[in-house]
């Protein structure tokens, strides 16, 4: 054990679970899900959605939540710190790069989004969202209110009124955060859990209580809409193909919060015989819950009921949520009102997922540079808000958000999510893990899990990746025999490179350098405590 430190420590065993939930129930549980879910066909992507969960969900999870609080009894509780006394090695703390990196960056586009939400509950709470039933005028709306059309726009007055709920929603943010752990993130979401489960309640009864609004569409029916987002569809043919289980298992990850660095970190706040394995399956279950009993009941079913399947067709995950939706709330008695409570949950669900992006960023910061409160909030507040007016400000098409989202917030989740389920299989070892997360549990993993977090968890992850890597990446088209990769690799390699993605991939590079810098300070820094420690144990042992 570190002597050094004196660490924090969740003051309740309902708060660990209400956070780690909160981190995972956000914007990707009640758009993302839906969307992915009416794209792919949803009974097969739900097969697909399942079977991840179950290879690559619940056991990463268990592995996070157990390799943190082991690192937490000796003091760690950065993904830096945690990979240095895990991985025997001088390069391991490198590698927990990533999980600073990985929720720092995220969090620069995550609040913009967070801010979008909050826009939009105030707006429609003063009745400034009615704006008919033609989704073109919502999408005008979203559009300007963005910044979609030009870069700088936001930045130069006019248009830019979501810069003011940015500020405010990033001073919520980072006000939680220097509160605290337990009076600060565990408060929060003790009050915004029940709270946003209770909206999306009350939304999900109005939603099944929709009938067939219009009779003169008979067809746009309830059953007919939760039909669109659960009939199975001709599910052999798209289980065949890759894409979507590519999508399945990057929406496991982003809804869990699991390859995040997240985890990991909130689990090394535990004491020691505090259960993991039930709190784990607590945490994901409550998340599932959120996912697909309310995210994927509520958002596609209501849509279709007053816009049909064109209405829904192509429209992706914003433009479901931030032209889509709003319409459908016009055309419901109390439009005001319903528009309010969904966006308003919306801002709740994604403010318990941005919190848990910071923390990470301030743990390394306090156990690497020996920083206090004040100064980790401020230098994290700091780096996020450069990284935030950077993606505010290229705006057009948010082709920064969205570029750095798919290779912060899909590639290296991937790689992360891997690293740390062969750290356990592997480097520490599936029987020392296993006993590990057994210490303090209330509940036994069956047995066959083993094997899964030992084999079958990282050859599924590498399978995935490699699919990954072929379709996008390389981009082969066995057709055609041409390669065809993403415009995410064209943007940057292509013979047409697009600037503002490859200044997107710039910043991200710059920011894990810095991080890269800083845990070589911090190595040279917890060797020295190790050292002092030891000497304090032999100078102990030496007692008579
Ligand atoms: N897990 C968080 C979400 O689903 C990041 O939005």
């Amino acid at each position: 054990m570190n002597r050094t430190r004196q660490s924090e420590k969740w003051s309740s065993r309902l708060g660990v679970i209400l956070a780690v939930a909160g981190s995972a129930v956000g914007l990707g549980n009640f758009l993302r899900f839906p969307g992915l879910a009416a794209q792919y066909g949803s009974g097969a992507f739900m097969i697909a959605y399942f079977i991840s969960l179950l290879i690559i969900g619940f056991p990463i999870c268990w592995a996070e939540w157990t390799l943190g609080r082991y690192a937490g009894q000796q003091g760690y509780h950065s993904s830096p710190g945690i990979f240095n006394i895990l991985i025997r090695s001088r390069y391991g703390k490198f590698l927990g790069v990533l999980g600073v990196i990985i929720p720092v960056i995220i969090y620069m586009y995550y609040v913009y989004i967070e801010a979008w939400c909050a826009g939009y509950s105030w707006y429609f709470a003063w009745g400034e969202l009615n704006l008919g039933d033609d989704p073109a005028s919502y999408s005008d709306f979203w559009k300007s209110f963005i910044g979609f059309g030009t870069d700088g726009m936001l930045l130069e007055g006019g248009q830019g009124k979501v810069i003011w709920f940015l500020l405010a929603v990033f001073a919520v943010n980072f006000l939680i955060i220097y509160r605290g752990l337990a009076k600060g993130i565990e408060m929060f979401c003790k009050f915004a859990m029940p709270a946003l489960i209770v909206l999306a309640l009350v939304i999900l009864v109005r939603v099944l209580t929709l009938g067939t609004p219009d009779p003169a569409q008979p067809d746009r029916s309830l059953i007919n809409g939760l039909g669109s987002m659960w009939n199975p569809g001709d599910v052999r043919t798209q289980l065949a193909n890759p894409q979507l289980w590519l999508a399945a298992a990057g929406q496991i990850f982003f809804s869990l919060s699991v390859g995040f660095g997240v985890i990991i970190t909130y689990s090394s706040y535990l004491r020691d015989s505090d259960d993991v394995v039930l709190s784990g399956l607590t945490a994901s279950s409550a998340n599932e819950f959120c996912e697909v009993a309310l995210g994927g009941m509520i958002t596609v079913p209501a849509a279709y009921v007053f816009l049909g399947a064109a209405g829904i067709a192509g429209q992706g995950t914003f433009g479901l949520g931030f032209n889509v939706l709003p319409v459908v709330f016009a055309k419901m008695p109390m439009p005001a009102l319903f528009g309010f409570m969904f966006f308003f949950l919306l801002f709740l669900a994604a403010v318990t997922s941005s919190l848990s992006m910071l923390q990470p960023g301030i743990a390394f910061l306090e156990e690497g540079l020996g920083l206090n409160r004040r100064q980790s909030v401020t230098l994290l507040g700091l780096l996020t808000a450069i990284g935030c007016l950077f993606v505010v400000y290229f705006s057009k098409d948010i082709k920064a958000l969205d570029t750095i989202d798919f290779w912060v917030g899909t590639v290296f989740i991937f790689i992360l999510a891997t690293v740390t389920i062969i750290i356990f299989g592997w480097v520490v070892g599936i029987e020392k893990g296993w006993a590990e997360a057994h210490k303090g549990a209330e509940i036994r993993i069956p047995r066959f899990f083993k094997f899964i977090m030992k084999y079958l968890s990282p050859v599924y992850l590498l399978a995935i990746f490699g699919l990954f890597v072929w379709y996008n990446v390389i981009g082969y088209d066995g057709e055609t025999k041409t390669f065809n990769p993403t415009s995410y690799v064209t943007d940057l390699v292509g013979k047409e490179p697009n600037t503002v993605a490859r200044m997107s991939v710039g910043l991200v590079i710059l920011v894990t350098l810095f991080f890269l810098i800083l845990i070589s300070l911090a190595g040279k820094r917890w060797d020295a405590e190790r050292a002092g420690s030891q000497a304090a144990v032999d100078s102990d042992s030496m007692k008579p």
